[in-house]
């Protein structure tokens, strides 16, 4: 990606549909996670916030925005006090065109959750929950260094439905170190018994510059392919028997349940990120603001750009993130977008890992635990 100051506006008849906002602030930072997020800092907040909307009403004026979802992710959202919670949200309301908005998904964690601003939420019109339980088990939870426990995790849970809110998803995390595949089952079990609307089942990474990485790399944590397969296909039959579809690799949702601004995303429509470390992609440009929170904060206060970096995506980079996209999804790609990869396409239905539906390209049920691979034999 190169540097760049410029403002970035696309054309007047695009319209920009999907809106992600990036909290970066955590109570508490896990060892595995990678994504851009802070030590929670009281005296900072307030300014990020306002930094957010000054950043908003700049994209408002460069942009036509008319988003039917808006998704508040991070870091930890709910990190932010109530006060400052409804600041934002007013703001947002104020700014934009809402007449459109079908989904607003709020992340919450559990050892932030509060019946007060699961109320606000509610109020504000926030309509779709994501809770990040990751287990519910005390001792995988404390392995990942969460600043809540189980019982936590269930007490937010209630509290997000007692507040109102008909729409939660559940984050849950397998692959675990020492993590058995008793302890896996009994951890679907336990979230199919709450009937969240949506269920999204991640594979541990150990991602690059996380403290987990560094204990893989000594040897302490060890991945074990065979074993995350099994995970994988017993959160499979675990699941899709209990009524959720299986509608992409790591995301089940009840029937009407599946998440919008995530299809938006995955069928490759424009999306704006707005905060510190946020993506947005236009057509063939992508951007992504300044990772850093109090350089972000800085120059979009002074009327600056939030932007960091640029990127001109070519045909063949859109096609191939378009081809790894769609076939982790259960609508697969669309044949024509693999025609350039004859003899890839005809291996892999050969081996059972692809087959023809409805004219697309569609993962077999063997395909989908390897759907990584696949997807990089088009690159
Ligand atoms: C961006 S995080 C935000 C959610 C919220 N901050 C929380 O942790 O509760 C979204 C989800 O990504 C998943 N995740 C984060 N780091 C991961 C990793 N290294 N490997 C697999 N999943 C990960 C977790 O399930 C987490 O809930
Ligand atoms: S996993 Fe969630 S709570 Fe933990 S550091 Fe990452 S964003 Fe923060």
């Amino acid at each position: 990606m190169s540097s760049s100051t410029h403002h970035i506006s696309t054309s007047a008849t695009t319209t920009i549909r999907h809106i992600y906002v990036h909290i970066p602030f955590c109570a508490r930072i896990c060892p595995y996670c990678a994504f851009y997020k802070e030590l929670l800092d009281r005296s900072q907040t307030q300014r990020f916030c306002d930094a957010i909307l000054s950043e908003l009403r700049q994209q408002a004026q460069d942009q036509h925005l008319l988003p039917s979802t808006i998704y508040f992710g991070g870091g930890t959202p709910t990190a932010l006090t109530t006060p400052q919670l409804e600041f934002l949200m007013a703001g947002f309301r104020y700014e934009l065109d809402l007449s459109a908005l079908i989904e607003s998904t709020v992340e919450a964690n559990p050892g932030s959750a509060s019946a007060g601003k699961a109320a606000l939420l509610q109020r504000l019109g926030i309509n779709r929950i994501s809770l990040g339980i990751q287990s519910w088990d005390d001792d995988l939870l404390n392995l990942l260094g969460r600043e809540h426990n189980a019982k936590q995790g269930e007490e937010s849970f209630d509290i997000f439905r007692g507040a109102g809110f008909s729409n939660i998803n559940i984050d849950l995390m397998f692959g675990l170190p020492g993590q058995t595949l008793r302890q896996w089952q009994s951890t679907l079990e336990r979230t199919v018994s709450l009937r969240p609307e949506h269920i999204s089942t991640y594979c541990l990474t150990y991602e690059e510059d996380t403290e987990f990485f560094l204990r893989h790399a000594r040897g302490e944590f060890r991945q074990d392919s065979d074993a995350d397969a099994e995970f994988f296909a017993m959160t499979m039959s675990i699941l899709e028997a209990a009524g959720y579809e299986h509608y992409e690799i790591s995301n089940y949702a009840r029937p009407g349940f599946r998440s919008a601004h995530n299809r938006a995303y995955w069928s490759g429509s424009d999306y704006l990120g707005i905060g510190p470390s946020a993506f947005s992609t236009t057509g063939m440009t992508r951007w992504q603001n300044i990772p850093d929170f109090r350089r972000y904060a800085e120059a979009v206060l002074a009327g600056k750009s939030a932007i960091g970096s640029v990127e001109h995506l070519t045909p063949e980079m859109k096609r191939a993130e378009q081809i790894a996209l769609s076939l982790r999804t259960d609508d697969g790609a669309p044949a024509p977008l693999l025609e350039s990869f004859p003899n890839e396409t005809r291996e892999f239905v050969r081996l059972g890992l692809l087959q023809r539906a409805r004219g697309n390209f569609v993962l077999t049920r063997a395909g989908k635990a390897l759907a990584d691979s696949v997807a990089e034999a088009f690159v």
